[in-house]
């Protein structure tokens, strides 16, 4: 199973996170970071900017998850956009080695296949930063998802949709279609590490980590996984039937085993 890790608030889980990155690049200096949008990553990458100064980053690649289709990518809430106002400028990684699904419409039905080829030929991803959406989706796979499902167009749920128009002026603004890598693509990343803060998340995370496995609840994809961590604060956790035992078992995680 997961290895589920109970931590008091973002900041803590930024740093836990931003350290086993750091750890990875330092191994591998062409580490393929799998970066996710959403608010819940954002600790993450404030938590690696210290942690990576002075780091010789030349050789990271990158592959966000997921994009709007048919938005301007220089539109400001664009992934592409955010990606790079989060990720790649304040850590100063090559603009030219991260990749963003292509959203555009013309040749869409192409973009799927071709950042498939694009990770493939990275040698996959080594370490995928996840959130998970309220109603249990991951990348932009909405409920339904197949878990052999490959980067492709989606069409967005409402609710989806009224969760992110904070990021827009209105919920007209927010796409109706987005391009995401599949179950089956995040299921292939070496290492996944899923982030949810607050109570708006506790249904999502449960039944991501104890409920049965259902493509009605596309989070639930990484009970698959051979190596998964979970970094939740408390009130995510708050409906985790298990919580107890995850803390007993983080508390008494050996040494030498990493995350
Ligand atoms: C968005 C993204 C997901 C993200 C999720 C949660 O729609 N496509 O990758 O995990 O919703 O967003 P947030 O982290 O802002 O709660």
């Amino acid at each position: 199973m997961a290895e589920i890790v109970i931590v008091p608030n973002k900041t803590a889980a930024g740093e836990l996170v931003a350290d086993e990155i750091a750890k990875l690049i330092a191994r591998r200096p062409d580490a393929v970071l799998g970066l996710a949008t959403g608010s819940t990553p954002l600790p993450v990458y404030e938590a690696l900017r210290p942690r990576l100064e002075g780091v010789d980053l030349s050789q990271v690649r990158g592959f966000a998850l997921d994009e709007y289709v048919g938005i301007d990518p220089a539109h400001p809430e664009s992934y592409r956009s955010v990606i790079t106002r989060e990720v790649v400028d304040p850590l100063g990684l090559d603009p030219a080695r991260i990749r963003v699904p292509d959203g555009s419409l013309e040749g869409i039905e192409h973009h799927g296949e071709d950042y498939e080829a694009a990770i493939a030929e990275a040698g996959g991803v080594d370490l995928q930063i996840l959130g998970i959406g309220t109603d249990g989706h991951i990348g932009f796979n909405e409920p339904g998802s197949s878990f052999a499902s490959r980067t492709r167009v989606k069409t967005l749920t409402q609710q989806t949709r009224e969760d992110n128009a904070r990021f827009f002026d209105s919920i007209d603004d927010v796409p109706m279609h987005c391009i995401t890598q599949g179950l089956g693509t995040i299921l292939e990343a070496r290492h996944l590490v899923l982030l949810a803060f607050g109570e708006g998340k506790a249904e999502a995370v449960a039944g991501a980590v104890e409920g049965p496995v259902t493509a009605s609840l596309p989070g639930s994809a990484i009970q698959l996984h051979p190596h998964v961590t979970v970094v939740v604060d408390e009130a995510a956790a708050s409906r985790l039937a298990h919580a107890d035992y995850y803390r007993y078992t983080y508390a008494n995680k050996p040494a030498w085993q990493g995350l």
